[in-house]
């Protein structure tokens, strides 16, 4: 496994492998790497001929107020899950490599980007968009892979690589979880004890809604985020910050369920935003005759 710094490095390594035939896969990250992040590698490693993770804290995607300077960081460990997952590259670039002297420029994603997440983190999924659109162009052509964990994070990448026709193939990949049924994430590294078991109101609610919908018949939207929502608050050390129920595709509120909805929700506990969604698609109804 090769650690490359540079941005020219890495274009000229992935141009001689596609030059030779090679497949590349793809796998942005922020480091700080879990289960969550070596299922994409592995899933990278089964279908492509090369494989390249990149890890890069970006700065674009914090807000003032926000982790930047707390967000977890261990290279010597990353490169260790790299390695065992059977990475061929990891792109490690300092801020300044990646952005050089001028960063004001961004992409912006519009109304998709201003709901759910991005209605408490302004600019967050256009600095996402961003670093994402400069980390195609330097990867080239491929696959790339991204986790169901970060729903809407996929919806933008994936209207990102089909109007701006990047030559990627975006790849979604299911959410790992704890035994307990927490979204594994580098910020749940932030929970004391007590938070941690807390924590696993966020997936018990979105399950339970889920079921409501699934099994119970439930099909309208907005109590079906009530619910959710009275769940997460039912958690005394958690702060609630959304509980939706959205199309899958465009994020909008669904106010009868008929097909497949996104249940997405997003709480405080302690020090750490976390998020979590499922979807649940409800049954065709019967038809009549
Ligand atoms: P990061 O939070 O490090 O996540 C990197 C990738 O791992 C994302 O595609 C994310 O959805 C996926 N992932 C995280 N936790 C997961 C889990 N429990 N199960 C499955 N996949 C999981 O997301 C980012 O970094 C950044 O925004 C990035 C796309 C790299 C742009 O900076």
């Amino acid at each position: 496994m090769r650690l490359v710094e540079t941005k020219a490095a890495l274009r000229a390594l992935l141009d001689a492998d596609r030059r030779n035939g090679k497949r590349v896969g793809f796998v942005p990250t922020m480091g700080y790497l879990h289960e969550g992040h070596a299922g994409l590698i592995r899933a990278a490693r089964a279908e492509c001929d090369v494989v390249v993770v990149s890890i890069f804290v970006n700065p674009l995607q914090f807000g003032a107020n926000e982790d930047l300077g707390a967000y977890p960081r261990d290279l010597d460990r990353d490169l260790a899950v790299c390695k065992a997952e059977g990475a061929d590259y990891v792109l490690h670039p300092t801020v300044d490599e990646m952005y050089g002297k001028d960063s004001t420029l961004r992409i912006t994603v519009g109304p998709i980007g201003d709901v759910l997440c991005g209605a408490s983190r302004p600019g967050h999924f256009d600095g996402v968009a961003t670093v994402v659109a400069k980390l195609f162009n330097i990867a080239g052509p491929c696959r790339a892979y991204f986790g169901e964990k970060d729903a809407q994070q996929l919806v933008v990448i994936r209207r990102l690589a089909d109007t701006l026709d990047f030559p990627v193939e975006i790849v979604g990949c299911a959410t790992v979880r704890e035994p307990d049924g927490l979204a594994m994430s580098s910020r749940n590294t932030y929970l004391k004890e007590d938070e941690r078991t807390a924590a696993a109101v966020l997936s018990r609610a979105l399950f339970e809604a889920r079921d409501a919908i699934e099994r119970q018949g439930e099909r309208d939207g907005a109590k079906v985020a009530r619910l959710i929502a009275e769940r997460i608050s039912s958690e005394p050390l958690a702060t609630l910050d959304y509980a939706a129920c959205v199309n899958p595709h465009t994020l909008e509120d669904v106010s009868e369920i008929t097909g497949r909805v996104l249940l997405a929700a997003a709480a405080r506990i302690g020090n750490a935003r976390l998020i979590d969604n499922t979807t649940a698609t409800a049954p065709a109804a019967p038809s009549g005759g």
